[in-house]
């Protein structure tokens, strides 16, 4: 759950439900939401919609940005000769067609290939290379946890996993002000390898205090 959505509504509501109106969500969070039977669900469908419009809408990428987990993925994957790509949270979906057999998943963008969130993507292969640049990153630990670990059921094994995560700084745009940043940091980075049973090939910093690491998936 998006712990400072709760609080605030907490903070407004007092747990009285009646105090969450439709004018004061629109006021405050910029979005608007169907009618919810508890905080925690209002919670959620507000995250959802302030992801959705701030991704749908507002969020630019420029991809030369990236030292390492920008365009210079192409031919780093390429050269892995992939059967199947996955990038999951793919924006704009820049690398279709450079990749090889690349399907880009993103629940908010419509130049995704599916649109869908990760949790909810099931297609019936595994892929061999998954990238997950700057998308496993929003919400709670626990939805962190939960998303790595889907990634790391649809890979194959000794396939690769390539990561960019966000330290926890918000973007500059107030179309973003509600969205919860996970913060990343290399002792989470190292713990996910355990619990799922990764080898990390390669950790660096990239552009804008950003994390680009390397997973592979024991067999
Ligand atoms: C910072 S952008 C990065 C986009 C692209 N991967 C790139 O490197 O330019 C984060 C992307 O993650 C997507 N996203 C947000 N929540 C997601 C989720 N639960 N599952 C998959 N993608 C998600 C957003 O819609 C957005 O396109």
């Amino acid at each position: 759950m998006n712990k400072k959505i709760f609080a605030k509504l907490l903070g407004h509501s007092q747990n009285d439900l009646t105090k969450i109106t439709q004018p004061w969500i629109k006021e405050t969070f910029g979005i608007e939401v169907k009618r919810c039977d508890t905080l925690e669900q209002y919670a959620d469908a507000i995250d959802d919609a302030c992801l959705h419009n701030y991704f749908s809408k507002y969020w630019q990428n420029d991809m030369k940005k990236w030292k390492y987990s920008g365009l210079a993925l192409i031919d780093e994957v390429n050269d892995l000769k992939p059967r199947a790509v996955l990038d999951v949270g793919c924006g704009y979906n820049e690398f279709k067609g450079k990749m090889d057999n690349l399907v880009g998943i993103d629940p908010y963008n419509d130049l995704a290939d599916f649109q869908v969130g990760t949790l909810d993507y099931k297609p019936d292969t595994k892929f061999d290379v998954i990238l997950c640049l700057g998308s496993v990153n929003f919400g709670s630990r626990d939805k962190i946890i939960a998303e790595v670990k889907r990634c790391v059921e649809l890979l194959d094994d000794n396939g690769i996993l390539f990561f960019r995560v966000n330290p926890g700084l918000s973007h500059d745009k107030p179309e973003a002000d509600w969205i919860e940043f996970y913060a990343w940091n290399v002792p989470f980075i190292i713990e996910l390898s355990e619990i799922f049973n990764l080898k990390i090939l390669d950790i660096r910093d990239d552009t804008n205090s950003r994390k680009y690491f390397v997973y592979k998936k024991k067999k």
